[in-house]
């Protein structure tokens, strides 16, 4: 399906290259637009990507893949990225990790029936002095044990 950034998106790149001393070093933050929009990156997404600055989409590829916050398929309202890192690992990242699973009936990368919930397994997240911790979209939820995990899964199934 073609992509095309809204126009009030169009904007925000403009605002986001004037940042930079080339277009093409806005890769990061216009993928971040991009995402918002578009809930994932597609194909459609890094060719129009690398339309508007003026870069190879090869290039952008390179970028998507190699960081974890871009989202390579659809994702769920609610993503949720559970590190399972040192920290958090001797912290109980494993059991919150396999409760997640249980709870929501899905695997690393798979989002659920009702398209509320995704999980992604990822390394650390730079909040090791509270781990364990959750990443839901963008906000952190830290200090976890399993009955504050299922409190912020139920409050987002409301
Ligand atoms: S190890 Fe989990 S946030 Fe650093």
């Amino acid at each position: 399906m073609e992509f095309k950034f809204t126009e009030e998106n169009l904007k925000k790149i403009e605002e986001a290259v004037k940042k930079y001393p080339v277009k093409k070093a806005a890769v990061m933050p216009v993928l971040y637009i991009a995402q918002e929009q578009n809930g994932w990156i597609s194909q459609e997404v890094i060719k129009e990507v690398a339309s508007v600055l003026e870069m190879h989409a090869e290039d952008v590829l390179g970028v998507v893949t190699f960081y974890t916050m871009y989202h390579k398929k659809p994702a769920g309202k609610y993503h949720l990225q559970v590190c399972t890192n040192v920290s958090c690992m001797l912290r109980g990242a494993n059991k919150i990790y396999d409760h997640v699973k249980d709870k929501l009936k899905i695997s690393n990368g798979e989002v659920t029936d009702d398209n509320l919930f995704s999980l992604e397994e990822v390394e650390c997240m730079g909040s090791c002095g509270t781990a364990p911790m959750i990443a839901v979209n963008e906000d952190f939820f830290e200090n976890l044990d399993i009955q504050k995990v299922d409190q912020i899964l139920e409050s987002l199934n409301k």
